[in-house]
C-alpha cells in the first residue's frame, strides 16, 4: 500500500490548510509570546532594559506597517494614546511617501511578521536617517528588521505559512500590549497581566464553540461583506474585511461604525451582511445605534460580541466572545472573523493558503 501526499500536507496536521492549523495555534502563539514577559505574582511586564528604556523615553510613538500588521499598528496606536503618548499608525508606504515631523524623543516602531516587507523597511530606515530610533516588532529572528531596528521585540508565533495572517495578527495584538504595559504606571497592572494571561484560554473557548461555519454557509451568496467597529474594535472591522478579501476573492469593507452614515451606507442592501463588531465598553452603545441603521435598510447584521450591550436583540446572527478586558476581546472578535472568511472561502473553493495575486511577503516597494 502507498499513501498520497503532497509533501506540503506533511506540516499540516491533519488541518485541510495550513490557515486553519494556524488559526487553532493561536492559544498557544499567545502563550509563547506571553512567556516569561509576565510575572502574575508581582504584575511586572519585562521586556528587557533595552525595551523599557526605548519606550519610556518616548515622547511620542510613530508605528509603520502594511497590511494586517497595520491594522495592529492602528490598534497600538489607539492603545499607547490611552497611556498617554501622543501615538499614530501609518501604512509604512505613506509615511515614506510623507513623512510626518517627529522630534527627539519620537520611537518608530515598525510591525512586520516576516520583518521583510519593503515598505515597512523603507520606513524603518527612513526614520533612521532622520535619526529616529526604532523598534521592530517581528515573527522572525533575525530578519532585517530585526537586525537593522536598535530594537527588536519577538512575538514568537512559531511559522506561519499561510499567505493570510491570523496568528501573528494576535501575538502583535499581545506583544504591543507587553509595551503597553511596560510604558503604563502600574495602576492596573496586576488585573492587566491576569487579563492577558486569560486570553489563550478565551480564544480556545472560541475556537470549540464557534459556529462560524454556518455563518459562513448561511452568507456565502452574498454581493459584499461589510465590517463595522469603534475604537478597539475598528481594527478589527478593517482586518476582518482584508481576510475576506484575501481569500474568498470577495468584495469586502471595513469601515469605522461612525462612518458608514457618510456613504458607505449607499452600499448596504438586504444581500450585504454587515458584521458588527461590539466589544468592550467604549462606544459600544453608539455602535449598537449605527447597527439599527443597517437593520432599518434591510442588511442581515452579524454581531460579533461579547453581550455586554443588546446588540444582539437586532442581529440576525450572533457570533459570541467570551467578555474579556476591553482591550482584549478585540482579539477574540477577529478570531471568529478570522474562521468565518476561512469558510467562506472554503466553500468558494479558493486557493486558502496560496491566494491569486498575493504573496507572504512582498519584498519589493
Ligand atoms: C503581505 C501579506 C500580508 C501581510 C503584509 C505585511 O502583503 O500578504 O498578509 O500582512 O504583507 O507583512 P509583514 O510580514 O510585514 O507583516
Amino acid at each position: 500500500n502507498t499513501v498520497d501526499w503532497e509533501s506540503e500536507d506533511t506540516g499540516k496536521s491533519g488541518y485541510e490548510h495550513f490557515m486553519l492549523k494556524e488559526i487553532h495555534e493561536q492559544p498557544q502563539a499567545l502563550r509563547q509570546c506571553l512567556q516569561e514577559r509576565v510575572d502574575e505574582l508581582s504584575g511586572r511586564v519585562d521586556l528587557g532594559d533595552d525595551i523599557a528604556n526605548a519606550v519610556r523615553n518616548a515622547g511620542s510613538i510613530q508605528l509603520v506597517a502594511c497590511g494586517t500588521s497595520y491594522h495592529a499598528a492602528l490598534y497600538a496606536a489607539e492603545l499607547f494614546r490611552s497611556q498617554g503618548v501622543p501615538a499614530q499608525a501609518f501604512v509604512a508606504s505613506e509615511y515614506v511617501t510623507s513623512p510626518p515631523p517627529h522630534s527627539e524623543d519620537t520611537l518608530v516602531v515598525g510591525i512586520t511578521q516576516s520583518g521583510e516587507t519593503a515598505d515597512t523597511l523603507s520606513a524603518l530606515r527612513d526614520a533612521q536617517r532622520r535619526g529616529v530610533e526604532t523598534l521592530a516588532v517581528t515573527n522572525v529572528v533575525g530578519s532585517t528588521a530585526a537586525r537593522e531596528c536598535e530594537g527588536v521585540l519577538y512575538i514568537r508565533s512559531g511559522p506561519e505559512i499561510g499567505v493570510a495572517a491570523t496568528k501573528t495578527f494576535s501575538a502583535q495584538v499581545v506583544a504591543v500590549n507587553l509595551i503597553a504595559a511596560v510604558l503604563g504606571n502600574g495602576d492596573t497592572k496586576h488585573e492587566f497581566v491576569s487579563a492577558l494571561r486569560d486570553l489563550p484560554g478565551q480564544v480556545q473557548q472560541v475556537l470549540d464553540e464557534t459556529n462560524a461555519e454556518a455563518v459562513a454557509r448561511q452568507f456565502v451568496d452574498s454581493d459584499a461583506f461589510f465590517f463595522i467597529g469603534r475604537g478597539y474594535d475598528y481594527p478589527v472591522a478593517l482586518e476582518g474585511a482584508l481576510k475576506m478579501k484575501e481569500i474568498s476573492y470577495e468584495h469586502a469593507e471595513g469601515f469605522a461604525a461612525g462612518e458608514l452614515k457618510h456613504g458607505p451606507l449607499a452600499l448596504v442592501t438586504g444581500n450585504t451582511p454587515v458584521f458588527a463588531v461590539v466589544t468592550g465598553e467604549t462606544g459600544s452603545e453608539k455602535t449598537v445605534g449605527n447597527v439599527k441603521e443597517v437593520e432599518a435598510r434591510n442588511a442581515p447584521v452579524v454581531a460579533v460580541t461579547d453581550g455586554r450591550t443588546d446588540v444582539e436583540r437586532y442581529a440576525d446572527e450572533v457570533l459570541e466572545v467570551p467578555a474579556a478586558d476591553p482591550r482584549l476581546g478585540p482579539v477574540l472578535a477577529n478570531v471568529q472573523l478570522q474562521l468565518v472568511s476561512y469558510h467562506v472561502a472554503k466553500q468558494l473553493a479558493r486557493s486558502i493558503d496560496k491566494p491569486r495575486n498575493l504573496a507572504k511577503s512582498v519584498t519589493v516597494e
